[in-house]
């Protein structure tokens, strides 16, 4: 992804990122409004390009950097919504705004069926305006592209998932299928009175290979969507998971499960199992952690579920901040779009002493 901002030290002498704007526009009058409102008024936050006809624009989207460009659709040497499609075509992830007169409506529309990010009535201009649709405009290709990138993760993940499913189920189920056909052809043949011995010790070894296979197939289908959760709801198949989890790990897990949790909707319970289950991977596969603790808790009309390890928290750089979250895994993004569907609140707190996960979902009661 290009570098989307330019540093600058402000009159405080901190460092701040200043945007980088494209205006094409051929309007002298417009052109001043802008440079005035984005250079004399918030030189700190802005840096501004700006040319009147789309050729020079669209050389300057191919040879530098620019994080938004305001685009009039009428210039010298470009009219209507070629103007907009030629310059989305130019850099289709560079956002655009649209600068328009009023009767424009159905121009503008049809541009922002096809990417633009906002539009701006130019007689209405006013600065906090022009300066706010700017930083919304960000914001919104921010998340956009945040969104796309999980999906393509999520495809991907989704991809190598099944890819491994059909190893396991290939690589363990599908061989003691085979030896248990195996065994059966020669319990066949010697399936006479003279063999008797013979045809037990086998029968024997089939009933072995049977009983590995329905656990084999037990232990997928389990990993896949635990039955126990329908079941006996949430507090039941986190208490089973996590006795596994203790067991193939050797991680002690703690649990702190308020006993008056009620059953709660489907989508709640597989979210909330779904982040308490990636947590625990986490925390074997990352953490180093020997211990674990879950607790989960009802209050306010609120569920509350804390994972926690004493491990060696995330690597720096991870975290962001509470809401934006830097991680090349599928794991942690994926949680937090769970909770935040559901209109939840995720957050992970994580230092060198550990590292805390917590998923709180209101609950409609
Ligand atoms: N409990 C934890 N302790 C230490 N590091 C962690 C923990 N959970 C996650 N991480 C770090 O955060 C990264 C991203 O996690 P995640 O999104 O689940 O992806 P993945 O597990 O596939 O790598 C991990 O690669 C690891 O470096
Ligand atoms: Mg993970």
């Amino acid at each position: 992804m290009p570098a989307t901002v330019e540093l600058a030290k402000n009159s405080t002498g901190l460092v701040k990122e200043r945007i980088k704007v494209l205006l094409v526009e051929d309007n002298e009058g417009y052109t001043y409004f802008v440079k005035d409102v984005l250079l004399r008024r918030n030189p700190d936050s802005f840096t501004l390009e700006s040319v009147s006809r789309l050729d020079a624009g669209l050389d300057v989207l191919s040879h530098r950097d620019v994080d938004i460009v305001l685009l009039d659709l009428g210039l010298p040497d470009s009219a209507g919504y070629e103007t907009f499609a030629r310059a989305h075509r130019k850099s289709p992830s560079t956002p655009i705004i649209i600068l328009t007169v009023l009767d424009d409506n159905e121009l503008v529309m049809k541009s922002m069926r096809c990417g633009a990010q906002d539009y701006l009535v130019k007689d209405a201009l006013d600065p906090s305006l022009l300066v706010r649709a700017i930083r919304y405009a960000l914001e919104r290709a921010r998340a956009k592209r945040a969104l796309r990138e999980l999906s393509g993760r999520l495809l991907q993940s989704q991809d190598e998932e099944r890819r491994r499913v059909a190893r396991d189920l290939h690589e363990t189920t599908a061989q003691t299928l085979a030896a248990l056909s195996m065994n059966l052809s020669l319990l066949e043949d010697a399936c006479s009175v003279e063999h008797k011995e013979r045809t037990l010790e086998l029968l024997a070894r089939c009933r072995e290979l049977a009983n590995k296979c329905s656990s084999e197939v037990r232990t997928t289908s389990y990993l896949l969507h635990p039955p126990l959760l329908d079941e006996l709801g949430l507090l039941g198949a986190v208490r089973d998971y996590a006795d596994g989890f203790a067991k193939r790990s050797g991680i002690r897990v703690d649990l702190e499960l308020s006993k008056d949790l009620c059953r709660l909707s489907k989508e709640i319970e597989t979210s909330l199992f779904r982040v308490m289950q990636e947590s625990l991977v986490n925390i074997h596969r990352h953490s180093g952690s020997k211990t674990a603790s879950i607790s989960l808790g009802m209050a306010d009309g609120w569920v509350t579920l804390v994972v926690a390890d004493s491990g060696s928290g995330l690597p720096p750089g991870t975290v962001v901040n509470g809401s934006g979250i830097i991680s090349m895994g599928v794991g942690i993004p994926g949680m937090r779009e769970r909770i935040i569907q559901l209109g939840g609140m995720f957050e992970i707190k994580t230092s060198e002493a550990g590292t805390e996960v917590t998923a709180s979902l209101p609950v409609a009661i």
